[in-house]
């Protein structure tokens, strides 16, 4: 069990988990009953989140270095790991059979800019060190949901080729076991109460946005 702050951080991972439960599409995507359109809504608002993460750790990370430069080294390492995971999401619904044009054209949902927007600000003009909060709650849901979700897909979903069309959701269960622990550790040595809050903001935000990223295509 966790003492102090990081318990704070474990409760919001915990809440993201939660509010995913709550709402219906998430619900049906874990079970694997989800619509093919919501499926493919859900895999281009990930995408589009996704494909800025790199450039945004790294942005994060590189104004990190003098403070914290464990932190900064941690954050970059975090940019590597995260590139190419939107073209997970981007070959998934072109195996759905989506052409690039028609899947430009699916709109964003406000809690996909939000929490795109939330993380630009993060890491351009915020405090960088927040984007550890971010980074812990996305990489606590996946694990958590991620393996019970492909599984389904894979024994349920009546969606035609879906075997080929979940390497987004797989890849990210089984790539962000351990990502938690290892964040926990490395974020440890902070103790400056701005720090603290930063974490924790951006913890929260990611919470409550994230979870919503899973709506009905048509509105
Ligand atoms: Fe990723």
């Amino acid at each position: 069990m966790e003492k102090g702050w990081i318990s704070e951080l474990y409760f919001e991972g915990k809440r993201a988990v939660r509010a995913f439960d709550q709402n219906p599409v998430a619900r049906e995507l874990r079970e694997g009953e989800i619509s093919e359109n919501d499926y493919v809504f859900y895999l281009k608002q990930a995408m589009s989140y996704v494909e800025l993460s790199p450039e945004r750790l790294y942005f994060a990370g590189s104004r990190l270095v003098g403070r914290y430069p464990g932190l900064a080294r941690a954050m970059m390492q975090k940019a590597d790991e995260e590139t190419g995971h939107d073209t997970w999401a981007f070959r998934d619904m072109r195996a759905l059979g989506r052409r690039p044009q028609e899947i430009r054209q699916i709109p964003l949902c406000d809690a996909t800019r939000a929490l795109s927007h939330w993380s630009s600000f993060v890491a351009e003009k915020g405090n960088p060190v927040g984007f550890f909060g971010i980074a812990f709650v996305l990489e606590y849901l996946a694990p958590a949901r991620g393996h019970r979700i492909a599984r389904n897909l894979r024994a349920r979903s009546t969606i035609p080729g879906i075997t080929s069309a979940i390497r987004f959701i797989a890849g990210h269960a089984e790539a962000d076991t351990g990502h938690v622990k290892a964040i926990v550790e490395a974020i440890r040595i902070v103790e400056r109460q701005s720090d603290i809050d930063a974490i924790l903001h951006s913890a929260r935000v990611t919470s409550e946005t994230y979870p919503q990223l899973l709506q009905r295509a048509n509105g």
